[in-house]
């Protein structure tokens, strides 16, 4: 039975991975955009987010993906810096998450910070599938822009599309080492038991129809699992980062996980030193498939559910932290929502 799409929460998708194996570019490709462009040294310095909704997933997506099979209003991706000093922001991405992506340069294979961002979707429990990215790399490679995986295998010679497949082995075996039953997607039955690799490029697009089918499947079946999560209720959110937004003083942009956030709303945020109780003045969202970190034209609206990514203007926001713990007071006694707050 179908249920009322209000009703499922969107989920959260954070894509990690060793630098410069192609998180942003592959966001960017599914974005139709070019964030990396905009970084410095084209490196990710801090987490973002962007909304896509679920029909830019089907026509991406093609016929893998049919919008009358889902019930999730689209996905929210969280993009993470794979940088080693970058930890923090990892992990917290990471903790997030309902879901996750790992990509891994097919070439370059497993390396320190793949091995880090493991740890944290296996402590968090988080299920995860494998982006083996730059497929178009593989010397030889005869690119088909935005194929499907199976179509862009049958164009290539048999000597290019076994040098992926060792690579892919290669990734299959290093997650092994790692405690995790992984196959090539195509071969995984259930993908919360299983790790599916998908081959990608987020030059070229091949391969992503399929990551998005796969993410689209694994987040539906986890959110129907996780219906106890109260989508209507007082929001609950995490600060990315505190910035000043001309016009509007000092904002927290915040991934909200839980419930809901409005603009009149009486919120509690985590500060250098005690929590900051403040009201909110305005509701910021980047449109659809903006990025948050890099957005200009924000829409300002009355409320928004979770997940989300929105900027939050209030007074006294100055000593809010990145990191820090969001909440929504409404009906709830203030000092209880303060002391939850400087629990976190
Ligand atoms: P950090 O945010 O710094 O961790 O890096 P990242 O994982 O976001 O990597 P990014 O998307 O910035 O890409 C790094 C470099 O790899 C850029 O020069 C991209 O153009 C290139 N790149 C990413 N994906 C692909 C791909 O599929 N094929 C090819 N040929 N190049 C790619
Ligand atoms: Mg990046």
């Amino acid at each position: 039975d179908t249920l009322d799409p209000s009703s499922l929460r969107t989920p959260i998708v954070a894509v990690l991975g060793h630098v410069d194996h192609g998180k942003t570019s592959l966001l960017d490709k599914i974005r139709g955009s070019a964030v990396i462009e905009g970084e410095a040294g084209a490196i990710t310095q801090h987490i973002g987010a962007t909304a896509v909704p679920l029909d830019v997933i089907s026509s991406i997506a093609g016929d893998l993906v049919d919008p009358d099979d889902f019930d999730l209003p689209g996905l929210l991706f969280i993009d993470t810096p794979g940088h080693h000093s970058f930890t923090t922001l990892r992990s917290r991405g990471g903790a997030l998450a309902d879901i996750a992506i790992l990509v891994v340069d097919v070439n370059d294979g497993f390396q320190p910070q793949t091995l880090e961002a493991l740890d944290i979707l296996k402590r968090s429990q988080t299920p995860f599938i494998v982006a083996a990215n730059k497929i178009d790399t593989v010397p030889g490679w005869n690119p088909n822009e935005d194929s499907p995986i199976n179509a862009t295998y049958d164009a290539q010679s048999d000597r290019v599309s076994s040098r992926l497949d060792e690579s892919l082995y290669e990734i299959i075996g290093n997650l092994s080492d790692e405690g995790f039953s992984a196959d090539l997607y195509w071969r995984v039955q259930n993908f919360q038991r299983n790790v599916g690799v998908v081959p990608v490029s987020a030059m070229t697009g091949e391969g992503v129809p399929d990551l998005l089918a796969v993410m689209m499947g694994l987040s539906q079946r986890y959110m129907k699992e996780e219906m106890e999560i109260d989508v209507q209720g007082p929001g609950v959110g995490t600060v990315l980062e505190v910035k000043e937004e001309k016009g509007f003083g000092t904002t927290i942009d915040t991934v909200l996980y839980d419930g809901t956030i409005r603009a009149d709303d009486e919120i509690v945020v985590g500060g250098q030193n005690d929590p900051i109780v403040t009201e909110v003045r305005a509701l910021l969202q980047p449109r659809p498939l903006a990025e948050i970190r890099t957005e200009s034209r924000f829409e300002k609206v009355e409320e928004v559910s979770a997940a989300a990514g929105i900027k939050v203007a209030a007074p006294d926001l100055a000593d809010a932290m990145a990191g820090a713990p969001v909440r929504i007071v409404r009906d709830r006694d203030l000092e209880g929502v303060r002391t939850e707050v400087e629990a976190e």
